[in-house]
């Protein structure tokens, strides 16, 4: 069983009385016991909303939904060149295919071509210039999936095309300055030095180090593929089921792709098999196509990607390379950096400058940089466009800066939680980031010093060493790497949520926000959040599909920012409704409206305990309106993408990781031993499902750093590990015997939804501990004398390669 369905599963279907021993101090039963007294739903484990369904296989994804009459079903016709111009093709070949009811492309477009999400750079199918090896250039729709798939797959055959040579690599595209945005530039100098200054203060610093990196993509793996169907309404509408992040903008590109106005399609996800960024942006292509398709046939259509397909045609994680120029002084501290950063971003711009300027604002991760020049270029070459996944550049960001510190400690022969220490943000001083925000909730001490003593860091620092002294063969490794990660979306007006809830006549409560639900948990969150609001049992809540009828001009769920926003947004419905039944109870029994208490599914007022479902009913007796919307802005936020300045993020989560490795160096095979993960979530709303987003987050991001790896073709760009025969992610088999995940005790200084803090993506960045844990095994066989060069991922022939690097020098 791979990883991220262990993820999917602990989210679903958790042995939840065996999940709890693990959840740490945060849930013991006292907490739990005072929370319920004070009728709080918010802050105790709880599992999964929708856990039963997912246990008993009756959760219902998109391609479970009843199929309608008449159901028509769509596959792609991929491009087999990565670079050219499509001449002409014999689509009367795919016509006459058995089942086959039409062939569409570009020219049956009723409005634009383009499913672009910033830039309108992103054709739906091929507009006759080819930019990848995948890239869908016609869809066939047939009377079942089968056929249609037989008919697309004879693309390779009946496209003619005329090949250029493509540019498959970010050097590549680099050399030629090949971009899909404009280059991003961020100096900053507390002496106030100019680029040439911050360059010369690195030359005159003590010591210095120059190198590159190299890291790779990583590709989301959803569980369920992307999918849409499409269903045709009266009066040109269009109904569409998807799998996606972000069902607003679904709703206006399907809009524009059919040339129709907004109000006319509506775009429903209940829930997705996961997204993990892969489904922010990328699930338009295929929602536009299904909608095209439906509206000219006027008959439903479904179009659900097989898992090569998805591969080929969809993007991942960008794969960045950089070069850096450092100098230090001999405690290790950073006096300057100059940067350049080059993200693999692929034919087209999608969310790659988004990405990119996180990957800027991340690199700093926990670590105060006096003087910085950071260059960053989106590099465009022929595959597949790279987009959101879990971190969103930020991880990509901030390893270069533990690369860089992991190295400067071997140099100095010191430990590099020595090193680490030294440079991390302080308190008063030496605390503001390279973008200029100052970092004002800072607890690397606290959680970096509580991580060190509960996994016994220094003792099994030396017992590591001694163990490596007498063995030859296998070496061991360890590291603690910490994180800080900025929280909110860092586009300023995505940073909005609303939300709809609806009390009925017998009590009980619906709700619906503009969040989407791919595993994480927001759902169940978000209605904790109203029964607390409202004081009533969580079995009163249910939550509904998220719909762009019912709430408007919705975010993606992404950024982790989805319970902050949309928590927010639910309890501000659920507070109006609240308000609205107080007054009316203090008016029906006296006293006032601000003494009435909402607390264990009762109403307290006036001496009297009421229940909650006849307050309900009086209320409506009283004509008092028992539904309301809600909403939420994050304050404080501003961003100056010309100077790359402002306070894009209203807080930090931090969190540390300490992981133990064994290495074989004849092999390069290794095993994770033990890793000790603490973690900060503020004041944590549901435990249980906090600590399945760090497990699952340490162990994709491990699978990322360690094992996935992205090869396409040299020359003709096919991308080679489309499946899992040859892309390799982490199965529960690579989760360490030893795995002790613990909440960090605290509480977010901002106003966030009851003082917790986001969870989505910040732990992805804990697995760093796993590398640099593999790289001190790997420097052991040269007695830590030497920097062995080692690539994201550190796939086991990467781990040879270093070794004998490190033996040869
Ligand atoms: N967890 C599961 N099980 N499945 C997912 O697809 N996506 C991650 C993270 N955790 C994901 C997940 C990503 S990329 C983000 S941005 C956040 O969840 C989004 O949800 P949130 O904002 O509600 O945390
Ligand atoms: N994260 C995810 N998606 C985004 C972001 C971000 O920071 N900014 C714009 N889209
Ligand atoms: Mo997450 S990469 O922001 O969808």
């Amino acid at each position: 069983m791979n990883t991220r369905i262990a993820e999917e599963l602990l989210r679903r279907d958790a042995p939840f009385a065996d999940y709890q021993h693990n959840l740490g101090s945060r849930t013991d039963a006292q907490a739990e016991a005072s929370a319920l007294q004070a009728g709080a739903r918010v802050g105790v484990s709880r599992p999964h909303e929708s856990a039963e369904l997912h246990v008993s296989g009756s959760a219902t994804y998109c391609d479970d939904i009843a199929e309608l009459a008449g159901t028509l079903h769509c596959a792609l016709g991929l491009s087999p060149i990565a670079a050219g111009r499509l001449l002409d093709s014999d689509l009367a070949a795919v016509r006459a295919m058995p089942g086959v009811v039409r062939v569409f492309t570009a020219a049956d477009i009723p409005g634009e071509n383009n499913c672009g999400s910033v830039l309108h750079d992103d054709p739906i199918l091929c507009d006759g210039e080819i930019r990848y090896l995948g890239q869908p250039v016609f869809a066939v729709v047939a009377e079942t999936r089968e056929q249609a798939r037989r008919a697309a797959a004879l693309a390779r055959t009946v496209l003619k095309t005329e090949a250029a040579e493509p540019v498959l690599t970010p050097r590549q595209a680099h050399e030629k300055q090949q971009y899909v945005v404009a280059p991003m530039h961020l100096t900053r100098s507390s002496s106030g030095l100019d680029e040439a200054g911050i360059r010369a203060a690195i030359e005159k610093a003590p010591h210095r180090l120059s190198g590159s990196l190299d890291v790779g993509g990583q590709e989301q793996f959803y569980l369920e593929g992307q999918i849409s169907y499409a269903l045709p309404k009266e009066g040109g509408g269009m109904h569409i089921h998807c799998s996606t992040q972000h069902p607003s903008e679904m709703q206006f590109l399907v809009a524009h792709a059919l040339g129709i106005q907004a109000h006319a399609v509506l775009v429903e996800c209940r829930r997705m098999g996961g997204g993990f960024g892969g489904k922010e942006s990328q699930s338009a292509q295929f929602a536009c196509i299904a909608a095209i398709a439906a509206r000219t046939l006027n008959r439903p259509v479904k179009l659900r990607l097989d898992r090569d397909d998805d591969f080929m045609v969809t993007g991942r994680r960008h794969g960045f390379w950089y070069e850096y120029d450092v100098g230090y002084d001999d405690e290790g501290r950073v006096l300057g950096v100059a940067l350049q950063m080059v993200s693999h971003a692929g034919h087209s711009a999608d969310l790659s400058a988004a990405v990119m300027t996180r990957a800027i604002c991340h690199f700093d991760n926990a670590y105060w940089l006096p003087e910085v020049a950071m260059h960053g270029f989106c590099a465009r070459t022929n595959t597949q466009s790279n987009t959101a996944f879990r971190g969103f550049g930020g991880p990509q960001g901030a390893v270069c800066m533990e690369y860089i510190l992991d190295s400067i400690a071997r140099n100095l022969g010191k430990d590099a939680l020595a090193v680490r220490r030294a440079n991390f943000y302080g308190k008063g001083e030496r605390n503001v980031t390279p973008y200029r925000q100052t970092v004002q909730d800072n607890i690397l001490d606290e959680i970096v010093g509580q991580l060190e003593a509960s996994s016994d860091y220094a003792a099994r620092r030396k017992e590591v060493a001694g163990f490596n002294a007498s063995s030859p063969v296998l070496k061991k490794g360890l590291a603690l790497t910490p994180v800080k990660f900025g929280i909110s979306f860092n586009v300023k007006h995505l940073n909005q949520a609303g939300a709809l809830v609806h009390v009925y006549l017998d009590g009980s409560i619906l709700v619906n926000h503009g969040g989407t639900e791919m595993g994480q948990g927001l759902n169940t969150k978000v209605a904790q959040v109203v029964a607390h609001e409202l004081g009533v049992n969580f079995e009163r809540v249910r939550m509904s599909a998220t719909d762009t009828s019912k709430v408007a001009n919705t975010s993606a769920t992404a950024a982790s920012t989805g319970s902050d926003l949309n928590g927010k947004a639910a309890q501000d419905a659920a507070r109006r409704i609240r308000e609205r039944l107080a007054a009316n109870v203090a008016q029906r029994h006296g006293g006032k409206s601000g003494d009435v208490r909402f607390a264990n599914d009762k109403v307290f007022a006036a001496g009297k305990e009421l229940d909650f479902s006849a307050v309900v009913a009086d209320a409506y007796l009283d004509r008092v309106q028992l539904w309301s919307d809600g909403f939420y802005a994050t304050p404080g936020l501003s961003w100056d993408a010309k100077t790359m300045t402002g306070h894009p993020f209203y807080y930090y989560a931090y969190g540390a990781a300490v992981s133990e490795v064994v290495v074989d160096t004849l092999t390069g095979e290794w095993k994770l031993l033990r890793a000790d993960l603490l973690h900060d979530v503020g004041q944590s709303l549901n435990p249980a499902v906090d600590i399945g987003q760090i497990e699952g987050g340490f162990i994709q991001g491990m699978g990322w750093m360690t094992m996935e790896e992205l090869v396409w073709h040299p020359r003709s760009g096919m991308l080679m590990t489309h499946a899992p025969s040859t892309y390799k992610i982490p199965t529960a088999n690579d989760c360490p015997p030893v795995f002790n995940v613990q909440l960090f005790e605290g509480r977010n200084v901002q106003d966030a939804i009851h003082r917790s803090k986001a969870v989505g993506e910040p732990p992805l960045l804990l697995p760093f501990s796993v590398f640099f844990a593999i790289r001190d095994a790997v420097s052991a066989v040269g007695g830590h004398q030497h920097n062995p060069p080692l690539p994201v991922p550190a796939t086991s022939e990467a781990i040879l390669r270093a070794i004998t690097a490190v033996q040869a020098a």
